[in-house]
């Protein structure tokens, strides 16, 4: 897809004035971003798969990965492997006008968008799920995932992964419980995780590791156990990214949805949105790695033992994780998350009515920003 830049999809689809409804105003919001220096190591996946150099490889490599009966990413593990680096991560800082809340939410993107996906500017802040949040009183952090956008890049295929991903998370948290985050003056006296999709994953692995490390947890477009991941990883129809303009800095083995319709197939479904949201969504979309892709569900793979409260917010037509119909198993895909988490304190799952896996850009959004706000409200609040 070509990059559509910001002047002109705001000419393409912004009405000439625009009346936010129940949100709050984009002066009740004091946000700024950061570079925040990190030093992590951890132990990823050294597979024997090199970075696919044509379009043409990346399909045969998404075939392979979804071959029925088949595992191409453990057939083609070698053994583990150490990483480590000095990273920077772009972070955006958000607090309320009235002072910064006493709980903090870290926002965690999935696979192929960026930070900017909780603070979706279309019609204001309309659909931002940072302004619904700053409204109640929280403050935010959303950051940029490690090896992607304005974030430190590393090599998509054994640095870039889940194992690395987690331990930045982990990084980043201890360091704003420390209060020992450049830019965030703040302490605060909770904080929670909340994901979308792949950063979802990567929360739930978070946890898992460190089960002690977070406040409370909020798990969109997610299930432990999805269905019909094949179908999606398809959907995609992902092509190198360097090859699509707008996006020429990441090397080989970074891919990105080849064009408007592999970013409709993910993240949307029928009837749930304008198509001038879609096209603005899809002016944000970015690339995912190879690491990430072979690593994805590896965190999934162990039972989560988080000692606190977890609540899945998924749309009923999720694609990923609910082959589009989270009806499709008794009582819902994500409700059959419960059991996983074996030591909670609490679980709750919502399914909002016919919305897709990137709800934040769907006509439900404030169903979906309800139902999450209410879980900290009620579950995270001191
Ligand atoms: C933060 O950076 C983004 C680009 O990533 C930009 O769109 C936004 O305006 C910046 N926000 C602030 C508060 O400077
Ligand atoms: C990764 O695997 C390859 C192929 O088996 C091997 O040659 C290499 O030494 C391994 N790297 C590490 C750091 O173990
Ligand atoms: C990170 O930077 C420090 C200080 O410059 C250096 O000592 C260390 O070796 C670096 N670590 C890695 C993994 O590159
Ligand atoms: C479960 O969480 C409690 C704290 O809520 C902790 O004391 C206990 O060690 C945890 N148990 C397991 C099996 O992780
Ligand atoms: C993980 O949780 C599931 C569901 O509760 C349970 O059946 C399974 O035995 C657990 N696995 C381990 C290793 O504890
Ligand atoms: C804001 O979102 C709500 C809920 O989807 C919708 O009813 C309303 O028309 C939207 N307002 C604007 C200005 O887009
Ligand atoms: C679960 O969340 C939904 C809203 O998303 C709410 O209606 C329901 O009461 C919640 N259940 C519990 C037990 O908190």
């Amino acid at each position: 897809m070509a990059r559509l830049t910001a002047a002109a999809l705001l000419a393409l689809s912004m009405p000439m004035s625009v009346v936010s409804i129940a949100t709050p105003s984009a002066d009740d919001r004091h946000c700024r971003n950061l570079t925040i220096p990190i030093s992590i190591s951890a132990t990823n996946s050294n597979y024997t798969i090199e970075a696919p150099k044509t379009n043409i490889e990346v399909t045969n490599l998404f075939l392979n990965i979804v071959e029925a009966g088949k595992d191409y990413a453990g057939d083609h593990l070698s053994g583990p492997i150490a990483v480590s680096g000095n990273y920077s991560i772009a972070a955006t800082y958000c607090t309320p006008s009235a002072g910064p809340g006493s709980v903090l939410q870290i926002l965690t993107h999935g696979a192929g968008l960026l930070r900017s996906y909780w603070d979706f500017r279309y019609a204001g802040g309309n659909y931002s799920y940072v302004d619904y949040a700053l409204g109640r009183g929280y403050s935010t952090f959303a950051f940029d995932r490690l090896g992607l956008g304005e974030s430190s890049h590393g090599d998509p295929v054994h640095e870039i992964q889940s194992g690395l991903e987690i331990e930045a998370m982990r990084t980043l948290t201890e360091m704003l419980r420390a209060g020992a985050a450049p830019g965030v003056p703040d302490t605060f006296a909770r904080i929670g995780h909340v994901g979308h999709s792949y950063g979802s994953i990567l929360t739930y692995g978070l946890t898992t590791a460190y089960p002690r490390i977070s406040d409370g947890i909020v798990l969109t477009g997610f299930a432990v156990r999805p269905t019909n991941t094949g179908a999606a990883q398809l959907a995609n129809g992902n092509v190198l990214a360097h090859t699509v303009p707008g996006y020429e800095d990441y090397v080989d083995g970074y891919l990105i949805p080849g064009g408007l319709q592999g970013f409709q197939n993910i993240q949307f479904a029928p009837g749930s949105f304008s198509d001038e949201v879609l096209l603005a969504a899809a002016a944000e979309s970015a690339p995912t790695s190879l690491g990430e892709y072979l690593t994805l569900s590896e965190p999934l793979f162990t039972n989560n033992s988080f000692a606190g409260p977890v609540a899945i917010v998924t749309g009923e037509r999720d694609l990923p994780f609910c082959g589009g119909n989270c009806y499709n198993e008794s009582p819902s895909v994500p409700a059959l998350s419960e059991p996983y988490f074996t030591n909670k304190t609490f679980f709750n799952a919502t399914v909002v009515d016919r919305a897709g896996h990137g709800f934040n850009y769907d006509f439900q959004h404030p169903i979906a920003y309800e139902a999450m706000l209410q879980f900290f409200d009620e579950q995270v609040k001191p």
